[in-house]
């Protein structure tokens, strides 16, 4: 530890904190950083009424209209940093091969010398002038077994504030961790030290960034960058990369998927877990309302963007939400698209980068058909529908962000806290393919919904640097998410399947989906959104065992007469449109998945290979 740094730094420690082992974590991070003060969040809500005051004083925060956004605030980034950058991330494992070909690797000792233990080592200093706050949280609900904690530092108070609203954050956290209970540490600079009489920026993040994980120590290290899930580190740092080797290692999944509750109207409840990838509408998925046509379906929402799944005692995956809250995509969210949602927002909002109107409420491309006549963009510049003609300017970011807690959500299902979880009757995956992949299929066992998730491909969105609508594979749309080698994943979700199958244990069902086939015009073609419960009222009748399906090459799907278009008019003819199997396609297609079993050949498990010869054998016969 760095004496003389330390010296008249005072750590502040709470008298309730009796943790050594984080005492004298945070006194050596505070060391090294050099910050200037420490901060513990308690997770109050004067605290976070303190923290977000001033925010709106150093110019990150705008606080907007209280009489039509009550407590909400608008934060606008620096255009530098908008997204997710899978290009800086890193899965730090001490073999190349425990991170496997689809994650960017180097090895621990060289990482660390590159961010704490080397000359210039980039977390050396980098809070100098800044407040480091320790943020506490937990992933899942208090004193869960299926829950897990981390320990944030990070001099953001965005940060903190955005942890308060997407966790379980404060001094309860501490006392559940007690004096020796484990947490994830959680290391976060936005890499922009302030000397003494340098004035800040509203936005502070740096051109060199890194988001670090070492899973074998299971810890993370995020440099310069203030952003969302780069910076919020329990998301998909702590719940999807770390939990994801956690999870192979302890016997469980730890997945990129929304969880929601059906019931049917008959009063029979089942919960679905289903894994889309950024920006394909899980939000609007995990909130649906059922149409008209199908009235007397209800559906709840208990996540929207992971899950961590146990085996429990009855044999079956039981289900949380490791988050508190929702960090969704704003664009396109309307009172038709998601009126549940629209609800969630109507106040105790943080926005990142959306448009200000001269109101001082928030605005969205798709939020209302008529954009307002002036607003400010996300980059505080004048804008109209004019001007976005002219410039093809957008006035908020196609990846801006609204933070909102769950409790906010009018759908928000009885369970969502449940310590417990809730018990996996069906898996989906999804991607978003315009042409090609049909509208649902149920593999006819657990190996072949492996194989389907484990080829799906969707084309790129927003949520990452550079996501352009180009199609890629995407496994289990896990592909920015998995802490280690890809294949290894895949045989870990084998293995799980076949160790409940043992047990005579009814596995849940799995269903591939796609939403996003366009007809000849460009246009999609299935009306999605509330629609969508069409398809899902399919698949719970499938699991009862009262609807009808028919096989095909890849396994069984509805027919026309097998969905119920009660209050819509969809002819044979579209649902052929969204269903039909184009051989030429498919032969593209499976030539896809070769070439991605031949990048994860290494370790690939035989199941893959052998259930793709027998989809080849029954597409050419
Ligand atoms: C997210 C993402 O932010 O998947 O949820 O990128
Ligand atoms: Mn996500």
């Amino acid at each position: 530890m760095n004496r003389p740094a330390l010296e008249g730094l005072r750590l502040n420690v709470p008298a309730a904190v009796r943790h050594a082992k984080l005492i004298a974590w945070v006194a050596e991070m505070a060391a090294l950083t050099e910050a200037r003060e420490v901060y513990w969040c308690d997770g109050s809500d004067a605290e976070y009424d303190r923290l977000c005051a001033r925010l709106v004083t150093a110019g990150t925060f705008k606080k907007l209209n209280p009489e039509l956004r009550p407590n909400s605030y608008l934060a606008c980034s620096s255009p530098s940093d908008v997204a997710r950058v899978e290009d800086r991330t890193f899965i730090c494992s001490q073999t190349q091969d425990e991170a496997g070909p689809t994650n960017n690797w180097m090895a621990p000792a060289e990482m660390r010398a590159l961010l704490q233990t080397g000359p210039n080592a980039l977390f050396r200093g980098c809070m100098r002038g800044r407040t480091m706050y320790v943020v506490p949280f937990s992933m899942g609900p208090l004193g869960s077994p299926i829950a897990h904690i981390g320990v944030e530092l990070s001099d953001s108070a965005y940060v903190a504030v955005n942890m308060k609203i997407m966790t379980r954050m404060g001094a309860k956290v501490l006392d559940v961790l007690g004096t020796d209970g484990h947490f994830v540490p959680c290391m976060h600079t936005v890499g922009a030290p302030l000397e003494p009489d340098q004035k800040d920026v509203s936005w502070p993040c740096n051109a060199t960034k890194y988001i670090v994980h070492y899973p074998e120590t299971r810890e993370i290290w995020s440099y310069g960058s203030g952003y969302g899930v780069n910076a919020l580190l329990g998301k998909k740092c702590f719940a999807l990369r770390i939990a994801s080797t956690m999870g192979r290692d302890q016997g469980w999944l730890a997945e990129h998927m929304l969880i929601l509750g059906v019931t049917s109207p008959e009063g029979k409840k089942h919960h679905v877990a289903a894994a889309f990838p950024s920006a394909c509408g899980k939000t609007n998925f995990a909130m649906l309302i059922p149409p008209e046509g199908l009235k007397g379906w209800k559906v709840t929402t208990i996540g929207d963007d992971i899950a961590w799944i146990k085996p429990g005692a009855d044999g079956r995956l039981h289900a949380i939400n490791p988050e508190a809250g929702y960090f969704g995509v704003a664009p396109g969210t309307n009172e038709l698209t998601n009126a549940n949602c629209m609800a969630s927002l109507k106040r105790d909002v943080i926005f990142t980068n959306v448009a200000l109107t001269n109101d001082g409420d928030v605005w969205w491309e798709g939020m209302t058909d008529t954009p307002p006549a002036r607003l400010t963009d996300w980059q505080g510049k004048d804008w109209s529908p004019a001007i976005a003609k002219a410039t093809g300017a957008k006035a908020a970011h196609p990846n801006s962000r609204f933070t909102v807690a769950a409790t906010n959500n009018p759908a928000l299902d009885p369970e969502w806290d449940n310590p417990a979880g809730v018990p996996i009757d069906a898996f989906i995956f999804g991607g978003r393919r315009s042409t090609t992949v049909p509208l649902v299929t149920e593999a006819r066992n657990w190996v072949e919904g492996v194989y389907m998730a484990a080829t799906m491909g969707s084309e790129t969105t927003a949520a990452m640097v550079g996501g352009n609508g180009t199609v890629r594979r995407d496994p289990f749309a896990m592909l920015p998410f998995i802490g280690y080698n890809m294949s290894d994943y895949f045989q870990h979700w084998l293995g799980l399947g076949a160790k409940l199958e043992a047990t005579r244990a009814t596995l849940p069902k799995i269903y591939c989906v796609n939403w996003f086939r366009k007809g000849a015009d460009g246009k999609f073609v299935w009306p999605g959104y509330g629609e969508n419960m069409r398809v899902l009222a399919w698949m719970i009748g499938r699991i009862e065992g009262t609807a009808q399906g028919r096989q095909n090459a890849f396994g069984t799907t509805p027919g026309y007469g097998d969905l119920s278009w009660s209050g819509l008019d969809f002819s044979a003819a579209q649902f052929d449109q969204v269903t039909s199997l184009d051989p030429q396609a498919w032969k593209t297609e499976l030539g896809l998945h070769t070439e991605l079993f031949q990048q994860l050949a290494h370790h690939l498990p035989v199941e893959m290979t052998a259930t793709k010869a027998k989809i080849d054998q029954r597409l050419a016969a």
